[in-house]
């Protein structure tokens, strides 16, 4: 069984604002690469062998830094949409630039999770589902796509965001489509997969399945989401193979310059020629490359900009300068 990836990565990512200005959400760093890359070294961790990645807003800056994906072991193609397609559409576009495959998995492009994928899809192939959502169960499930299943797994309703949900279980962003599944998606049309898509496919009858695994997940759609993921990335609460190689709580590169006095730690991580003066303390914070940190500045669960200067004496607590 040949099996072929989309990641989702056309939204506008507008919870993000300002970070998202002048870079797109899937190429924000978390964990000192790319948020993009930690999804892609999954997918190839899986056996996929080629990914397209669905793009739109700010399109260009993803193919100079992942070009043809031989770095990262996976073939990586681009499928672009000059006006966005929505989720729906944007699997539609992207599948026709797929190699033959059997199936293929996409993935929502602001989900880290530390799901089994490869038991995701075991468990699609066992099944013969015709799709496989992976589920997750949360507290408060209103703000979600919230899905209610059979004894057998088998998905009943799918409901997106609801005042009183059917179920505690959502839709936690990772799908297998058999590859005709996605034919049945309206060709160049906006076409929401949570709201049309799923809805529509199961009235028709398709057989689609629940795969629940409550593992480490997280949407990275909003600034404090984004720099706790990275954080729980560098103290290893969740493992991924794109994460660089450090030791200890803290991933600081080579080409910074840190006082010896000065303390990083919970997660941080400080990026390419950035300067920290001294006596300061960087906790679960992302300092972008070329930033200068002044003497005594003490920065907690935040992100400082690349190339952004902090004054001296600053204490900046959950914030996110110089965007
Ligand atoms: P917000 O505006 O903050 O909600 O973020 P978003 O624009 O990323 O939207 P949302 O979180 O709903 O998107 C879920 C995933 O689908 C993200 O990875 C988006 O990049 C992606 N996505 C959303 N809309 C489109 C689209 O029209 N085309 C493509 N290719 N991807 C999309």
């Amino acid at each position: 069984m040949k099996t072929g990836a989309i990641l989702l990565v056309g939204g506008m990512g507008t919870r993000l604002l300002p970070l998202t200005l002048k870079t797109p959400k899937p190429m924000l760093q978390v964990a000192g690469v790319p948020f993009t890359e930690h999804q892609i070294r999954k997918a190839a961790d899986a056996g996929v062998s080629e990914i397209v990645l669905a793009t739109s807003y700010k399109a260009e800056l993803f193919e100079p830094y992942f070009g043809n994906g031989e770095k990262f072991g996976i073939k990586i193609k681009y499928a672009v949409e000059k006006t966005a397609l929505g989720t729906g559409g944007g699997i539609r576009n992207a599948a026709a630039a797929l190699d033959k495959c059997d199936q293929v998995v996409v993935f929502n492009g602001d989900v880290l999770s530390g799901h089994d994928l490869s038991a995701q899809l075991d468990f699609h192939r066992k099944n013969k589902a015709e799709i496989t959502l992976y589920l997750t169960k949360v507290l408060d499930a209103r703000a979600f796509g919230c899905v209610e299943l059979a004894a057998n797994d088998q998905v009943k309703t799918f409901l997106e965001k609801m005042e009183n949900p059917v179920s505690n279980l959502i839709n936690a962003g990772c799908y297998i489509f058999n590859r005709q599944v996605i034919e049945k998606i309206p060709a160049n049309q906006v076409v929401s997969v949570e709201r049309q898509t799923f809805p529509e496919l199961l009235a028709a009858g398709i057989s689609v399945f629940g795969y629940l695994d409550n593992s480490y997940w997280l949407d990275i759609g909003t600034p404090a989401a984004l720099v706790k993921a990275s954080a729980d990335l560098i103290t290893g609460q969740i493992k991924s193979s794109a994460t660089p190689k450090h030791s200890g709580d803290y991933l600081i590169s080579p080409t910074a310059s840190v006082a010896s006095n000065s303390s990083i730690n919970n997660g941080s991580v400080i990026e390419s020629e950035v300067y920290i003066e001294s006596n300061c303390q960087i906790s679960g914070s992302i300092i972008g490359s070329g930033a200068k940190i002044g003497s005594n500045c003490r920065i907690t669960d935040s992100i400082i900009a690349p190339n952004t200067q902090i004054e001296a004496g600053m204490v900046v607590i959950g914030n996110y300068l110089g965007f």
